[in-house]
């Protein structure tokens, strides 16, 4: 390994350090002040890293938890935290509890999931992001702007009907208001929001945080609803195993490290790519 390449791998592991603090829920204080005002990067782009991660999160809890689940007979449904009803959340509220978990911290991010023709009113677009979303649906093309409005620094991200199960659920549900959706449709967008236009380090990794914390906080909240189950048949036994091998529930410490290790690397790659784009940008500005 090159000297370059040494030094990545310490940054990557300090990185990770960092990260994995989330637990004891300190991050160390920052060595001088000029860090702290150092905003590295443009709010676009941690957005943009973390729509990413937010995707192959999603992607993972869907296929692995719920498409799979299913086969071995586990319940997902709307109503999951409802006591009658014994069931783990659908994926649109697997990413709504993250939000609302990221909402009770202390980090300014906003997350949101809506469409033009949404199965819950309350997810519909209005003003200025209904009016981005036709040209996401036209192009697929995330987009960027300031919200007037909220005064908030907002980036969109087409959310596609990446399988069946997406177009079917939604053209038949009894709430829905459009029932020829198809594959590969622009069926909604993910909204995220942040208040200022650039982020120091710590912020930046702060945002991933949350993020993480929100993730663990819902897949804990469903793991609790189920340790609620009336018959214990209906249980799955939770462990290191995941439902594709039977009628197990890897447990959140398994599911958090497994977005870990399929987000972790691209994220910290881009964090680094980025930095080393701004200090070449630097460089040649002064
Ligand atoms: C088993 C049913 C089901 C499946 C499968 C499903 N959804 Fe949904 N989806 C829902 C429900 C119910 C809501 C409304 C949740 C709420 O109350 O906010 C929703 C909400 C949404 C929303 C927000 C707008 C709206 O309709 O309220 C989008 C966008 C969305 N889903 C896209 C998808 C995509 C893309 C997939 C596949 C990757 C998918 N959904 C899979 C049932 C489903």
């Amino acid at each position: 390994m090159n000297r370059y390449g040494i030094k990545k791998l310490v940054f990557l592991l300090a990185i990770n350090s960092i990260l994995s603090l989330q637990s004891c829920g300190g991050v160390p204080e920052e060595k001088s002040s000029t860090t702290q005002s150092n905003k590295v990067f443009a709010v676009a782009e941690i957005l943009t890293l973390i729509a990413e991660e937010n995707d192959i999160t999603r992607t993972l809890y869907t296929k692995a938890i719920v498409g799979a689940g299913k086969k071995q007979g586990l319940k997902f449904d709307e109503d999951w935290q409802d006591d009658e009803v014994e069931a783990g959340p659908l994926p649109a509220l697997f990413l709504r509890g993250i939000s609302s978990d990221i909402r009770k911290s202390p980090v300014p991010l906003g997350l949101y999931l809506g469409s033009d023709f949404p199965i819950n009113a309350s997810n519909k677009f209005i003003g200025k992001q209904a009016e981005l979303f036709e040209k996401i649906k036209t192009n697929k093309e995330s987009q960027h702007f300031f919200e007037e409005d909220q005064k908030l620094y907002t980036s969109m991200f087409a959310d596609l009907a990446v399988a069946a199960p997406c177009v079917n659920c939604h053209n038949e549900h009894k709430n829905t208001t459009k029932t020829d959706w198809k594959l590969g449709d622009v069926m909604g967008a993910t909204t995220w929001q942040y208040p200022s236009d650039s982020l120091s380090y710590k912020e930046a990794i702060d945002v991933i945080k949350a993020y993480r914390n929100g993730t663990k906080a819902i897949y804990t909240a469903y793991l609790d609803e189920i340790a609620a189950f009336k018959i214990d048949s209906t249980k799955p036994s939770i462990g290191n195993k995941w439902p594709s091998k039977g009628f197990f529930l890897p447990t959140a410490e398994v599911f958090i490290d497994s977005v870990r290790k399929l987000t972790s690397y691209k994220s910290f790659e881009k964090l680094l790519a980025d930095s080393d784009k701004r200090k070449n940008n630097y460089l040649v500005s002064n």
